[in-house]
């Protein structure tokens, strides 16, 4: 599977920001919460893949490595413009992602670069299955405002694609042994407990300031019972979490790349769109 580098402008309607989502503003600000560790998270993942680039001898899985950089950078650029239409719309999106940049800052200067890979791959391999709940089921986003809705399955079609490089470098690089095994599964440990709690704190911090979310009822159960009940995408995830502690663990174990199909589609629906088209 060798990913691609799609340049692609999604053009937000910035009024929307706050509640593009078909349940309400509380999902919304579920998933523009994800946004904001996008782009500095995806960052530091390039930094962890690039301390092993030059280890790496097989020229496939360089070129594929090439195009993970370059989609995640992509994801930056296109999670940021949304997240700047928070702040517009009076939400503190600025300070929650300088948190997200001086936690990653840190990371890079106190983590071992073996570490910073291990949280990396198990951080993939959460936005991996994360994805898959996307794509497997339409009511996710797909009732969604469709700019919002399209950049969301750009994500999860991309994520998927280059779902086993930042995996395979660690594979080509640590070898295996139990201790590596054991430095693996305690970075999807550690990245998931550190992780979830503080989305939960940046979904709150928006809602907070949200007037439209502070008057909406039941917002908060109403998300509990989209990730976790019906189509919930989290609760579909459960399962996929637990088979990265299979020591012969690999992410295309679970082959998905039917969706992939979904990617020529959006292509051409972004195509015909006009105001996307006018970037
Ligand atoms: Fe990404
Ligand atoms: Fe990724």
């Amino acid at each position: 599977m060798m990913p691609i580098r799609r340049d692609l402008h999604f053009k937000l309607p910035a009024a929307r920001v706050g509640d593009w989502h078909n349940e309400g503003r509380h999902v919304s600000h579920f998933f523009n919460a994800l946004s904001l560790f996008f782009p500095d998270g995806e960052r530091f993942f390039i930094h962890a893949v690039r301390h092993y680039r030059n280890q790496i001898q097989e020229p496939e899985l360089q070129r594929a490595v090439t195009a993970f950089i370059g989609q995640e950078a992509m994801h930056g650029r296109e999670h940021t413009e949304c997240n700047e239409m928070l702040d517009e719309a009076g939400l503190p999106g600025a300070p929650l992602q300088g948190f997200v940049y001086k936690l990653t800052e840190f990371m890079k200067r106190v983590l071992p670069k073996s570490s910073q890979l291990s949280i990396t791959i198990a951080l993939e391999h959460l936005t991996a299955i994360m994805a898959n709940s996307l794509l497997q089921d339409s009511r996710v986003v797909g009732n969604a405002e469709p700019h919002f809705a399209r950049l969301w399955r750009w994500h999860a079609l991309e994520e998927t694609e280059h779902k086993a490089v930042a995996y395979d470098v660690w594979a080509a690089t640590m070898g295996r042994n139990p201790l590596r095994y054991l430095q693996r599964v305690m970075g999807l440990i550690t990245a998931s407990f550190v992780f979830w709690p503080l989305v939960a704190i940046f979904m709150w911090r928006l809602t907070r300031a949200d007037a439209g979310a502070r008057a909406e009822r039941g917002g908060w159960w109403r998300t509990l019972r989209f990730l976790f009940g019906t189509p919930g995408p989290l609760r579909r995830a459960i399962g996929e979490w637990f088979d990265y502690f299979k020591p012969g663990f690999h992410p295309w174990d679970h082959d998905n790349r039917e969706y992939l199909g979904g990617i020529e589609p959006l292509l051409r629906d972004l195509e015909g769109d006009t105001l996307a088209r006018a970037a």
